[in-house]
Protein backbone atom coordinates (compact mmCIF):
# COMPACT_ATOMS: atom_id res chain seq x y z
CA UNK A 1 0.00 0.00 0.00
CA UNK A 2 1.22 3.62 -1.01
CA UNK A 3 1.43 5.55 2.22
CA UNK A 4 0.23 8.85 2.39
CA UNK A 5 1.50 12.39 3.08
CA UNK A 6 0.04 15.95 3.73
CA UNK A 7 2.43 18.67 3.13
CA UNK A 8 1.08 21.77 4.16
CA UNK A 9 3.80 24.60 3.60
CA UNK A 10 5.66 25.24 0.27
CA UNK A 11 7.85 23.05 -1.01
CA UNK A 12 9.54 22.75 -3.91
CA UNK A 13 8.86 21.11 -7.16
CA UNK A 14 11.60 19.41 -6.84
CA UNK A 15 10.93 18.06 -3.27
CA UNK A 16 7.66 17.75 -4.67
CA UNK A 17 8.45 15.03 -6.70
CA UNK A 18 10.79 12.90 -4.06
CA UNK A 19 7.91 12.83 -2.16
CA UNK A 20 5.87 11.86 -4.33
CA UNK A 21 7.74 9.39 -5.98
CA UNK A 22 7.33 7.21 -2.90
CA UNK A 23 4.05 8.70 -1.47
CA UNK A 24 0.82 9.97 -2.40
CA UNK A 25 1.42 13.44 -1.67
CA UNK A 26 -2.24 16.30 -0.68
CA UNK A 27 -0.31 19.26 -0.87
CA UNK A 28 -1.51 22.42 0.56
CA UNK A 29 0.76 24.69 -0.32
CA UNK A 30 -0.87 27.79 1.50
CA UNK A 31 -3.33 26.28 4.21
CA UNK A 32 -5.11 29.14 6.17
CA UNK A 33 -6.93 27.28 9.22
CA UNK A 34 -6.31 23.57 10.34
CA UNK A 35 -10.18 23.94 10.02
CA UNK A 36 -10.31 23.49 5.85
CA UNK A 37 -12.63 20.25 5.17
CA UNK A 38 -9.86 19.11 2.70
CA UNK A 39 -7.14 19.16 4.75
CA UNK A 40 -8.95 17.61 7.64
CA UNK A 41 -9.87 14.80 5.03
CA UNK A 42 -6.98 13.96 4.03
CA UNK A 43 -5.69 14.24 7.65
CA UNK A 44 -7.90 11.19 8.30
CA UNK A 45 -5.66 8.52 5.79
CA UNK A 46 -2.45 10.47 6.21
CA UNK A 47 0.82 8.58 7.21
CA UNK A 48 2.77 10.93 7.53
CA UNK A 49 2.87 14.83 8.03
CA UNK A 50 5.56 17.66 6.67
CA UNK A 51 5.07 21.46 6.81
CA UNK A 52 5.65 24.36 9.69
CA UNK A 53 3.20 26.62 11.25
CA UNK A 54 0.54 25.13 12.74
CA UNK A 55 -0.85 23.84 15.72
CA UNK A 56 -1.28 19.96 16.41
CA UNK A 57 -3.78 19.77 18.64
CA UNK A 58 -4.44 16.16 20.14
CA UNK A 59 -7.64 16.66 18.87
CA UNK A 60 -6.47 16.56 15.21
CA UNK A 61 -4.67 13.07 16.43
CA UNK A 62 -7.25 11.83 17.23
CA UNK A 63 -8.49 12.33 13.32
CA UNK A 64 -5.29 11.30 11.73
CA UNK A 65 -5.81 7.45 12.94
CA UNK A 66 -2.67 6.35 10.46
CA UNK A 67 -0.19 8.81 11.85
CA UNK A 68 3.65 7.35 11.97
CA UNK A 69 5.32 10.79 11.86
CA UNK A 70 5.70 14.42 11.17
CA UNK A 71 8.60 16.30 9.74
CA UNK A 72 8.41 20.04 11.01
CA UNK A 73 9.99 22.66 9.14
CA UNK A 74 11.37 24.02 11.70
CA UNK A 75 13.77 23.69 14.94
CA UNK A 76 11.01 24.67 17.23
CA UNK A 77 8.50 21.90 17.74
CA UNK A 78 6.23 24.07 20.37
CA UNK A 79 3.65 23.17 17.96
CA UNK A 80 3.32 19.69 18.55
CA UNK A 81 1.61 17.72 21.82
CA UNK A 82 4.93 15.58 22.91
CA UNK A 83 3.52 13.17 25.49
CA UNK A 84 0.53 13.01 23.28
CA UNK A 85 2.59 11.86 20.18
CA UNK A 86 4.69 9.77 22.18
CA UNK A 87 1.39 8.24 23.83
CA UNK A 88 0.70 6.76 19.94
CA UNK A 89 4.28 6.63 19.26
CA UNK A 90 4.40 9.00 16.65
CA UNK A 91 7.84 10.34 15.55
CA UNK A 92 8.08 14.25 15.47
CA UNK A 93 11.37 15.83 13.31
CA UNK A 94 12.25 18.97 13.42
CA UNK A 95 15.48 20.77 11.28
CA UNK A 96 17.94 21.93 13.39
CA UNK A 97 21.94 22.91 12.25
CA UNK A 98 20.81 23.83 8.68
CA UNK A 99 19.19 27.23 10.56
CA UNK A 100 22.07 27.55 13.09
CA UNK A 101 23.74 30.63 11.32
CA UNK A 102 20.92 32.18 10.15
CA UNK A 103 18.86 32.47 12.77
CA UNK A 104 22.06 33.89 14.71
CA UNK A 105 22.67 36.20 12.13
CA UNK A 106 18.79 37.66 12.50
CA UNK A 107 19.71 37.61 16.26
CA UNK A 108 23.03 39.69 15.55
CA UNK A 109 20.37 42.44 13.26
CA UNK A 110 18.66 42.85 16.05
CA UNK A 111 21.46 43.89 18.29
CA UNK A 112 22.98 46.32 15.55
CA UNK A 113 19.69 47.82 14.72
CA UNK A 114 18.52 48.44 17.98
CA UNK A 115 21.93 49.49 19.10
CA UNK A 116 22.45 51.84 16.22
CA UNK A 117 18.80 52.79 15.57
CA UNK A 118 19.18 51.80 11.73
CA UNK A 119 15.12 51.29 11.59
CA UNK A 120 14.35 54.47 13.27
CA UNK A 121 17.19 56.64 11.32
CA UNK A 122 16.41 55.16 8.15
CA UNK A 123 12.63 56.54 8.59
CA UNK A 124 14.08 59.68 9.58
CA UNK A 125 15.42 60.08 5.86
CA UNK A 126 12.62 58.82 4.06
CA UNK A 127 10.60 61.50 6.12
CA UNK A 128 13.17 64.11 4.54
CA UNK A 129 14.09 64.74 8.28
CA UNK A 130 17.77 65.04 7.39
CA UNK A 131 18.12 69.01 6.78
CA UNK A 132 21.58 69.16 9.00
CA UNK A 133 24.42 67.12 10.08
CA UNK A 134 23.06 64.21 12.80
CA UNK A 135 23.41 65.21 16.80
CA UNK A 136 22.76 63.73 20.18
CA UNK A 137 19.79 63.12 19.48
CA UNK A 138 20.06 60.81 16.47
CA UNK A 139 23.11 58.59 18.01
CA UNK A 140 23.28 55.32 19.28
CA UNK A 141 25.27 52.33 21.63
CA UNK A 142 28.25 50.56 21.04
CA UNK A 143 27.95 47.38 20.45
CA UNK A 144 31.95 46.48 19.33
CA UNK A 145 33.29 45.84 23.22
CA UNK A 146 29.88 45.54 25.28
CA UNK A 147 28.51 42.88 26.89
CA UNK A 148 26.72 40.14 25.91
CA UNK A 149 24.32 38.01 28.31
CA UNK A 150 23.13 35.10 26.19
CA UNK A 151 20.00 33.41 27.89
CA UNK A 152 20.10 29.97 26.65
CA UNK A 153 23.19 28.73 25.27
CA UNK A 154 22.25 25.92 22.50
CA UNK A 155 23.08 25.95 18.48
CA UNK A 156 21.72 29.28 18.11
CA UNK A 157 22.66 30.96 21.55
CA UNK A 158 26.40 30.05 20.50
CA UNK A 159 26.81 31.10 17.05
CA UNK A 160 25.51 35.05 18.42
CA UNK A 161 27.73 34.31 21.07
CA UNK A 162 30.59 33.43 18.62
CA UNK A 163 29.73 36.58 16.23
CA UNK A 164 29.68 38.83 19.63
CA UNK A 165 32.93 37.39 20.78
CA UNK A 166 35.22 36.88 17.49
CA UNK A 167 33.35 39.64 15.61
CA UNK A 168 32.54 42.44 18.08
CA UNK A 169 35.32 41.60 21.18
CA UNK A 170 32.23 41.43 23.42
CA UNK A 171 32.11 39.75 26.46
CA UNK A 172 30.07 36.86 26.56
CA UNK A 173 28.19 35.91 29.56
CA UNK A 174 25.17 32.83 29.53
CA UNK A 175 22.68 31.34 31.43
CA UNK A 176 21.91 28.10 30.72
CA UNK A 177 21.20 24.49 32.10
CA UNK A 178 24.51 23.61 32.49
CA UNK A 179 28.11 25.45 32.26
CA UNK A 180 29.71 24.72 28.12
CA UNK A 181 33.46 24.89 28.98
CA UNK A 182 34.35 24.20 25.31
CA UNK A 183 32.90 27.54 24.64
CA UNK A 184 33.66 29.19 27.82
CA UNK A 185 37.84 27.95 26.20
CA UNK A 186 36.63 29.19 22.34
CA UNK A 187 35.21 32.08 23.66
CA UNK A 188 36.24 33.28 27.33
CA UNK A 189 32.70 33.04 28.02
CA UNK A 190 31.59 33.17 31.27
CA UNK A 191 28.40 31.11 32.79
CA UNK A 192 26.09 33.13 35.19
CA UNK A 193 22.86 33.02 36.79
CA UNK A 194 20.42 34.54 35.72
CA UNK A 195 20.26 37.38 38.30
CA UNK A 196 23.68 38.49 37.71
CA UNK A 197 23.54 38.14 33.90
CA UNK A 198 20.59 40.51 33.83
CA UNK A 199 22.72 43.11 35.90
CA UNK A 200 25.43 42.60 33.78
CA UNK A 201 24.90 42.65 30.56
CA UNK A 202 24.81 45.50 28.16
CA UNK A 203 22.39 43.20 25.78
CA UNK A 204 20.46 40.46 26.83
CA UNK A 205 19.52 37.80 24.10
CA UNK A 206 17.01 35.46 24.21
CA UNK A 207 17.48 32.22 22.42
CA UNK A 208 15.84 29.53 24.79
CA UNK A 209 13.22 27.02 23.44
CA UNK A 210 9.34 27.55 24.63
CA UNK A 211 8.88 24.87 27.40
CA UNK A 212 6.42 24.71 30.08
CA UNK A 213 9.79 25.74 32.24
CA UNK A 214 10.86 28.43 30.13
CA UNK A 215 7.17 30.03 29.37
CA UNK A 216 7.02 33.85 30.31
CA UNK A 217 10.75 33.17 32.04
CA UNK A 218 11.03 36.80 31.43
CA UNK A 219 8.53 39.02 32.94
CA UNK A 220 8.90 42.98 34.90
CA UNK A 221 11.30 41.19 37.43
CA UNK A 222 13.57 40.17 35.33
CA UNK A 223 13.11 43.59 33.73
CA UNK A 224 13.66 45.54 36.81
CA UNK A 225 16.95 43.89 37.26
CA UNK A 226 18.25 45.02 33.76
CA UNK A 227 20.67 48.29 33.31
CA UNK A 228 18.66 51.06 32.33
CA UNK A 229 20.70 51.14 29.19
CA UNK A 230 20.24 47.72 28.21
CA UNK A 231 18.61 46.44 25.08
CA UNK A 232 16.92 43.16 25.01
CA UNK A 233 16.58 41.14 21.75
CA UNK A 234 14.34 37.97 21.39
CA UNK A 235 14.32 35.59 18.90
CA UNK A 236 13.45 32.79 20.67
CA UNK A 237 9.32 32.75 20.89
CA UNK A 238 7.39 35.43 22.11
CA UNK A 239 5.59 33.25 24.92
CA UNK A 240 8.90 33.10 26.73
CA UNK A 241 8.74 36.99 27.66
CA UNK A 242 5.65 38.59 29.32
CA UNK A 243 5.03 40.86 26.80
CA UNK A 244 2.95 43.56 28.93
CA UNK A 245 5.66 43.40 31.33
CA UNK A 246 8.42 44.46 28.30
CA UNK A 247 6.21 46.89 27.04
CA UNK A 248 6.17 48.73 30.76
CA UNK A 249 9.34 48.34 30.98
CA UNK A 250 10.13 49.88 27.60
CA UNK A 251 7.73 52.81 28.59
CA UNK A 252 9.27 53.57 32.14
CA UNK A 253 12.70 53.54 31.12
CA UNK A 254 13.67 50.14 32.74
CA UNK A 255 15.84 49.18 29.86
CA UNK A 256 16.59 51.28 26.76
CA UNK A 257 15.26 49.36 23.92
CA UNK A 258 14.53 46.00 22.07
CA UNK A 259 14.69 44.06 18.86
CA UNK A 260 12.49 41.47 18.58
CA UNK A 261 11.73 38.65 16.00
CA UNK A 262 8.91 36.95 17.62
CA UNK A 263 5.49 37.93 19.75
CA UNK A 264 3.46 36.34 21.62
CA UNK A 265 0.29 36.38 18.96
CA UNK A 266 1.82 35.77 15.93
CA UNK A 267 0.58 37.94 13.51
CA UNK A 268 1.14 41.19 15.55
CA UNK A 269 -2.39 42.14 16.70
CA UNK A 270 -2.92 45.23 15.31
CA UNK A 271 -3.31 47.09 18.46
CA UNK A 272 0.05 45.90 19.49
CA UNK A 273 1.87 49.07 20.56
CA UNK A 274 5.34 47.70 20.08
CA UNK A 275 5.85 47.87 15.89
CA UNK A 276 5.17 51.81 16.39
CA UNK A 277 7.59 52.49 19.62
CA UNK A 278 10.71 54.42 18.61
CA UNK A 279 12.88 52.55 20.81
CA UNK A 280 11.82 48.53 19.40
CA UNK A 281 13.27 47.01 16.21
CA UNK A 282 10.25 44.56 15.11
CA UNK A 283 10.46 41.99 12.35
CA UNK A 284 8.07 39.90 11.27
CA UNK A 285 9.47 36.35 12.58
CA UNK A 286 12.04 35.97 9.73
CA UNK A 287 14.79 34.21 11.82
CA UNK A 288 15.44 31.85 9.34
CA UNK A 289 13.72 33.28 6.55
CA UNK A 290 16.23 33.31 3.72
CA UNK A 291 15.78 31.61 0.47
CA UNK A 292 18.86 29.34 1.15
CA UNK A 293 18.00 27.98 4.77
CA UNK A 294 14.04 27.85 3.94
CA UNK A 295 15.32 25.39 1.27
CA UNK A 296 17.68 23.65 3.41
CA UNK A 297 15.28 23.14 5.83
CA UNK A 298 12.33 22.21 3.73
CA UNK A 299 14.85 19.37 2.42
CA UNK A 300 15.87 18.41 5.84
CA UNK A 301 12.00 17.74 6.21
CA UNK A 302 11.69 15.51 3.13
CA UNK A 303 14.71 13.83 3.98
CA UNK A 304 13.17 13.42 8.07
CA UNK A 305 9.60 12.16 6.53
CA UNK A 306 11.02 9.76 3.59
CA UNK A 307 13.38 7.94 5.87
CA UNK A 308 10.67 7.89 9.05
CA UNK A 309 8.14 6.43 6.93
CA UNK A 310 10.33 3.59 5.25
CA UNK A 311 10.91 2.76 9.17
CA UNK A 312 14.89 4.30 9.18
CA UNK A 313 15.85 6.39 12.26
CA UNK A 314 15.43 10.40 10.08
CA UNK A 315 18.40 12.09 10.66
CA UNK A 316 16.60 14.85 13.30
CA UNK A 317 14.38 12.83 15.67
CA UNK A 318 13.01 15.12 18.62
CA UNK A 319 11.22 12.40 20.63
CA UNK A 320 13.96 9.38 21.05
CA UNK A 321 10.97 7.48 23.61
CA UNK A 322 8.46 7.14 20.11
CA UNK A 323 11.48 5.72 17.99
CA UNK A 324 12.59 3.25 20.99
CA UNK A 325 8.96 2.56 22.42
C1 LIG B 1 11.98 27.66 13.89
O1 LIG B 1 12.53 26.96 13.04
O2 LIG B 1 11.52 27.22 14.94
C2 LIG B 1 11.87 29.10 13.59
O3 LIG B 1 11.26 29.82 14.58
C3 LIG B 1 11.17 29.30 12.28
O4 LIG B 1 11.69 30.48 11.75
Amino acid sequence: MTKRIVAFRRLKESQLDQLRHEFHVDYFERLDSADDPAFRHALRQAHGLVGAGLRITPEMLDDAPRLEAIASISVGYDNYPIDELNRRGILLCNTPDVLTETTADTGFLLIMATARRAIELAEFIKRGDWQESIGDAQFGSDVHGKTLGMIGMGRIGAAIARRGALGFGMKVLYSNASPKPALDAELGAEHRDMDALLQESDFVCVTVPLTAETERLIGQREFARMKSSAIFVNIARGKVVDESALIDALNQGHIHAAGLDVFEQEPLPDDSPLPHMANVVALPHIGSATHETRTAMAQRAVDNILLALKGERPISLVNESAWNG
